[in-house]
């Protein structure tokens, strides 16, 4: 997967040369490119932002560097398609574990991380006019700006590319891969601090486990996240859940 991430400070970005997502790079898997916004802008202070129109606090990034930014960035290729410009911000659609799949089949991303107030708006209506434009929101909360929200989606996004978690197994078990909290989980030793590892963990019946590990699931699921439970799609459920 091709990503690009165009920012006015690149240097947020360096941790992703560590730990798997620096592997994904190394092996090609994830072909990442940080870009300078300020790279194109053509006066002394290198200015990215302006008082907003209307009044008001702060400041809103202005369009021309942006503009400039998205032409070298994400040309609209003669064939072929586009790539998707993701826009992080408060106002976006909440980023869920649904989303990082469909990211995750996508071939080329491109970054664009606001600061201050945001983005002038013309910069996303017009790159809508060439490509797929989401504003994306990680939660309820406000950042200074988009950086931290792009390590976030990437690296949800990178353990999806094929080959980067030697266990792929590991992704249908964990939280929300079936709209549920994974149950708790337990290594040696057996026991520590006066707690004890659950017996059936230890018993070898797979059966069991596998039994122990969904209605554990669905408890800590109806205890902490009711929400989930009840958007679950019908038939999720089998009898014996029900039962429990
Ligand atoms: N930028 C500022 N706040 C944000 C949020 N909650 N999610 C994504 N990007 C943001």
């Amino acid at each position: 997967m091709r990503v690009d991430v165009i920012s006015i400070f690149p240097d947020y970005f360096a941790p992703l040369d560590l730990s798997l997502i620096g592997k994904a790079r190394a092996s090609g898997t994830l072909d990442l490119a940080v870009h300078d916004l300020r790279t194109w802008t053509h006066d002394v202070h290198r200015t990215v932002d302006d008082t907003p129109y209307g009044g008001g606090p702060g400041m809103v990034m202005r369009p021309e560097p942006w503009g400039a930014a998205l032409d070298a960035v994400a040309p609209v290729p003669a064939d072929g398609s586009p790539p998707h410009l993701l826009v992080p911000s408060p106002v976006g659609r909440r980023f869920t574990q649904a989303f990082a799949y469909e990211l995750a089949a996508q071939p080329h991303l491109v970054f664009a991380c606001g600061r201050y107030e945001g983005i002038d708006q013309r910069v996303l209506d017009h790159a809508a006019t060439r490509m797929p434009v989401t504003e994306v929101s990680l939660g309820d909360y406000v950042l200074f700006g988009g950086e931290v929200a792009v390590i976030v989606i990437l690296e949800a996004v990178t353990r999806l590319l094929p080959g980067v978690l030697g266990n792929a197994g590991s992704l249908d078990e964990e939280s929300h891969a079936h709209g549920l909290l994974e149950a708790p989980v337990y290594t040696k030793p057996p026991a520590w601090r006066g707690h004890d590892v659950p017996a059936i963990l230890r018993s070898g019946d797979h059966g069991r486990i596998a039994r122990w590990r969904r209605d554990e699931a669905l408890l800590r699921t109806a205890n902490r996240r009711p929400d989930m439970l009840a958007a679950l799609p019908p038939g999720t459920l089998d009898k014996r859940d029900v039962a429990t």
